[in-house]
């Protein structure tokens, strides 16, 4: 067994172990993969203040996000095909999150269903909604969510239409893969997956087959987006979906100021900074580079979260610094699920948390809550001057 220590370890592995459809459509950027880059790239230019002699014992990284009991501030993302990269991929990743105290997102294009994670695990999950345009779909998926106990709703604004990733389409990504002589030969090296795979029925969109009128292609994720997501979500349609769901509420997707007042006006508890993991638009600044604009417009009145490009508990520590109340990881454990299943997604929570701790303590501070931005060293130019 390798000794794992990072998130890259956790990387290599999933890699080598998870059919190339699978891996690629997680490793994907949209277009030119620019911001896909640059949500990494940007979280290196911000450097950390070393501090010294100050008592680094008793130290706690544990918090609150939406006013739940977390042990670090770091969600599991909702992630699409989660159940491709490891066998019933959602159950595990669910698991690993209860048994660590971190939240877990399903997706709406999970393979497990709402039903399957909630039948496996006891602490309460958010649940992540794409707007279809069959609103009966939408409310059925709602109701679906609060009767599992959900105890937030994530609503993803920023794809109503799918940013092209040329891998995806270059490999005929399908959820469960076809069978054609190419990926044949790629599978053939991929026999533990295959194994765990043949061992499970959770291999489709569980959410969706059997309760949505059918679509042409069920098994493709850019058919089912293209005739059935809602390209006229507005504000509008948010309100509806507020009320319907009358639980804690989580825009996700948000990336401008104007957009994030918008969301503080219309009632939400929480905003994600994101850019989909540079999936979407690309071109799109980093999340990390627009955090800091949007906590200065609407921090003091919503509470702000990130994600995108986060891979190692320093970047959750400077999402942390720069004014996030939480932050989300997504390919991070994602490459621990592929790489290992449920053991791997706890390798990658403790990678990530001994990352923050450490660091946090290096930093002169004792507890995540007391981290300001006073612990970093940012560039005058970071956020640049964009007209
Ligand atoms: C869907 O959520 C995707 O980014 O692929």
């Amino acid at each position: 067994m390798p000794i794992i220590t990072t998130i890259d370890d956790l990387k290599r592995l999933h890699k080598r172990r998870a059919p190339k459809m699978f891996y690629d459509y997680a490793e994907s950027g949209s277009w030119t993969e620019q911001t896909f880059r640059e949500n990494t790239s940007d979280f290196d230019k911000i450097r950390l203040r070393q501090r010294v002699a100050v008592d680094m014992s008793n130290r706690s990284t544990a918090g609150k996000m939406i006013g739940e009991d977390v042990s670090m501030p770091v969600a599991l993302a909702p992630v699409g095909l989660t159940g491709m990269q490891s066998a019933d991929g959602e159950i595990k990743a669910a698991k690993a999150a209860e048994k660590f105290g971190v939240p877990f997102t399903i997706s709406t294009m999970s393979i497990c269903s709402i039903e399957d994670v909630a039948a496996h695990t006891k602490a309460p999950f958010w649940f992540q909604l794409y707007v279809m345009r069959d609103e009966e779909f939408v409310d059925n998926i709602i109701a679906r969510a609060r009767n599992a106990g959900c105890s937030a709703l994530v609503l993803t604004l920023d794809l109503q239409i799918l940013g092209q990733r040329h891998k995806d389409i270059k490999n005929g990504l399908t959820a469960p893969p076809k069978l054609t002589p190419k990926t044949l030969l790629n599978l053939s090296t991929k026999w533990k997956w295959g194994l765990e795979m043949l061992g499970t029925h959770r291999r489709t969109f569980r959410n969706i087959v059997g309760h949505a009128k059918s679509v042409e292609n069920m098994a493709s994720l850019h058919s089912w987006t293209a005739s059935q997501f809602d390209p006229k979500l507005n504000w509008d349609t948010i309100a509806r979906i507020k009320e319907k769901w009358g639980g804690k509420l989580i825009l996700k997707g948000i990336l401008d100021v104007e957009d994030a007042k918008k969301a503080v006006a219309c009632g939400a508890d929480a905003i994600i900074v994101s850019n989909h993991g540079g999936r979407q638009l690309d071109g799109a600044l980093s999340a990390i580079r627009m955090l800091p604009s949007i906590v200065a417009a609407v921090g003091d009145q919503i509470e702000v979260h990130m994600d995108s490009g986060i891979r190692s508990g320093q970047d959750v520590l400077k999402a942390l610094a720069l004014g996030a109340k939480g932050v989300y990881i997504g390919r991070a454990y994602i490459y621990g699920l592929g790489a290992m299943g449920e053991a791997g997604v706890t390798k990658a929570l403790e990678v990530i948390h001994t990352e923050l701790d450490v660091t946090m303590a290096l930093c002169g501070k004792r507890d995540i809550n007391d981290v300001d931005r006073d612990i970093l060293l940012v560039p005058e130019d970071f956020e640049g001057r964009w007209v």
